[in-house]
């Protein structure tokens, strides 16, 4: 048996049935799992194979609830290549996820502004990526599946319905090129205005590598960010991790209502 049998193995009998769609929640993004009603939480340490949460900000727990009528597995926390230098540290969780029947993962994170129509506490629809920490989570596997074709990686249908979620709701959802950098420092101004100049419009340090193994495994992606600063330099700003944790929790409650707006239309598109 595989680490990925163990995890489905351990998780079928406890989910008590289909999960229709799961939700990546980045930090200071943990508390949006309290919309789970009938809730089932399973720390990820106890889940074979899921990652031992170390960054502040993450509970590292995986809750699955419903949510407007959907089941819902809502992960509290993520593995970051900056813990360990391993970019496949999410292979686990979503090959599980993939084995539970889930086709759609929303990725949550919080990331720094470089467009300068963003500001904190916005939200931002990620419309395409730029690997710039150059690690790929499929190095090393073995099969063809690996060349994974990376265009539409963010789905147009799915970007589609958070687009009217968000005009239903009321909430502001600007569009942009994420760049993701290894982290764990952040930027100096000169690479914030290099990442400006090669096209990108928001910079973090995460969900890459979990776009490029959900489309691996065949999962359709959507991914928000929640805007916590501006990028480095930019009208002087110093970005640090207490200033994310901060501005993400309080972002939250936007981020909330659209994914309630969008888990409730998700037929509509
Ligand atoms: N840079 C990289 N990662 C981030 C930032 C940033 O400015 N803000 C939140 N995550």
């Amino acid at each position: 048996m595989s680490v990925v049998d163990d995890a489905v193995a351990l998780l079928e009998p406890k989910l008590g049935g289909r999960v229709d769609l799961a939700i990546v929640l980045g930090t200071g993004l943990g508390g949006i799992a309290d919309l789970a009603e009938d809730a089932v939480s399973i720390p990820y340490a106890e889940i074979p194979g899921f990652p031992r949460a170390t960054v502040s900000g993450h509970a590292g727990r995986l809750v699955v609830g419903r949510i407007e009528g959907r089941r819902v597995a809502l992960l509290q926390g993520r593995a970051h290549y900056y813990e360990t230098g391993d970019p496949s540290g999410m292979r686990t969780p979503i090959e599980t996820l993939s084995r539970l029947g889930v086709t759609t993962v929303v990725l949550t994170n919080a990331a720094g502004a470089i467009d300068k129509v963003m500001h904190p506490g916005h939200l931002a629809l990620i419309s395409d990526h730029i690997n710039l920490a150059g690690a790929n989570p499929l190095v090393g596997d073995l099969d063809d599946r690996r060349f994974v074709p990376m265009n539409d990686a963010y789905s147009p249908r799915l970007r589609a319905r958070f687009k009217r979620a968000a005009l239903q709701c009321g909430a502001r959802l600007h569009e942009g090129v994420y760049c993701w950098v290894s982290g764990p420092s952040f930027e100096t101004p000169a690479e914030i205005r290099m990442l400006k100049a090669l096209g990108a419009d928001l910079v973090g340090m995460s969900t890459v590598p979990e776009v490029i193994l959900a489309r691996r495994f065949g999962i359709d992606v959507a991914a928000i960010s929640m805007i916590t600063n501006m990028g480095a330099g930019i009208d002087g700003s110093v970005p640090s991790h207490g200033e994310t944790k901060t501005v993400a929790g309080a972002g939250a409650i936007a981020l909330k209502r659209l994914l309630l707006a969008f888990l409730k239309g998700l037929d509509d598109v």
